[in-house]
């Protein structure tokens, strides 16, 4: 009981403010607006998750968020925190409880309720590049005599690419998709994109470029690298978004052996 706690005992409270982002879209009179949270870090896990978490079972049921897995392979526990966009399970707490940590939604999307995104857009973006092997016709027929087989370098060269998790974190921090992102693939997508025009088993590699071939869809990336920056997976879409531009440009060929291992 909290009232048979010692003096040392309250004392050894290691209390950290958390200041949230709360709209809820069925309370149209209350503003969007950041609502403060005290949690005992203590009495809490490591990880911003587990504070959320703590905050929803304990103090407030009604804070909304994504999560799934908790160990950084759903993708969804994605939002700002403090200023970076990360995975929430992946992100561990500042222990300086003098400075209060902020969280917000992925920026420069529509919000759905309090951390929660709307998807939506990403989601069709994604599905616009067709991100699924794709073989000629008259070959689907020997697909059940004989296995697709790759070689253990074409396979190397999908490295650093198929690890991409979908969280959002980059796309939602590069300036050119706030500003395009209904014409602007990003680079999420666009990295992904590169993945399947880079497979040596997939057979419609002009097609997915000339998909790619209009001012916007790739060409709104200036480079700024804040992709790269934050992702939580350690992964370089700025960098795929160059090879991407080279093999449209026809300055390289399918495939570049060096993506692994970036960042
Ligand atoms: S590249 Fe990284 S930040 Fe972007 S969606 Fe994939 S895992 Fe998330
Ligand atoms: S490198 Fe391109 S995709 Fe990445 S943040 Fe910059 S403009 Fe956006
Ligand atoms: S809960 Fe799945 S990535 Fe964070």
């Amino acid at each position: 009981m909290a009232q048979t706690a010692t003096a040392a005992q309250v004392k050894e409270k290691r209390i950290k403010k958390f200041q949230i982002y709360r709209w809820d879209p069925e309370k149209p009179d209350v503003k969007p607006h950041l609502q403060t949270y005290e949690v005992d870090l203590n009495a809490c896990g490591p990880m911003v998750l587990d504070a959320l978490i703590k905050i929803k079972n304990e103090m407030d049921p009604s804070l909304t968020f994504r999560r799934s897995c908790r160990e950084g392979i759903c993708g969804s526990c994605a939002m700002n925190i403090g200023g970076t966009n990360t995975l929430a399970c992946l992100c561990n707490i500042d222990t300086n409880i003098g400075k209060a940590t902020k969280i917000y939604p992925l920026p420069h999307m529509y919000v759905i309720k309090d951390l929660v995104p709307d998807m939506n857009n990403f989601y069709q973006q994604y599905r616009s590049i067709q991100p699924y092997l794709q073989r000629k016709n008259d070959d689907v027929k020997k697909f059940g005599e004989k296995q697709n087989l790759q070689s253990v370098e074409d396979r190397k060269k999908l490295d650093g690419l198929y690890e991409c998790i979908l969280c959002a974190c980059c796309s939602t921090s590069c300036p050119s998709y706030w500003w395009n992102s209904d014409r602007y693939l990003g680079p999420a997508v666009l990295m992904q994109a590169y993945r399947w025009v880079i497979d040596s088993r997939d057979e419609e590699t002009e097609k997915r470029l000339d998909r790619l071939r209009d001012p916007f869809s790739v060409y709104r990336c200036h480079t700024i690298m804040n992709c790269t920056k934050t992702c939580p997976k350690h992964l370089n879409p700025g960098r795929a978004i160059g090879e991407l531009k080279k093999l449209l440009s026809g300055w390289s060929k399918k495939g570049n052996p060096e993506m692994s291992g970036q960042a």
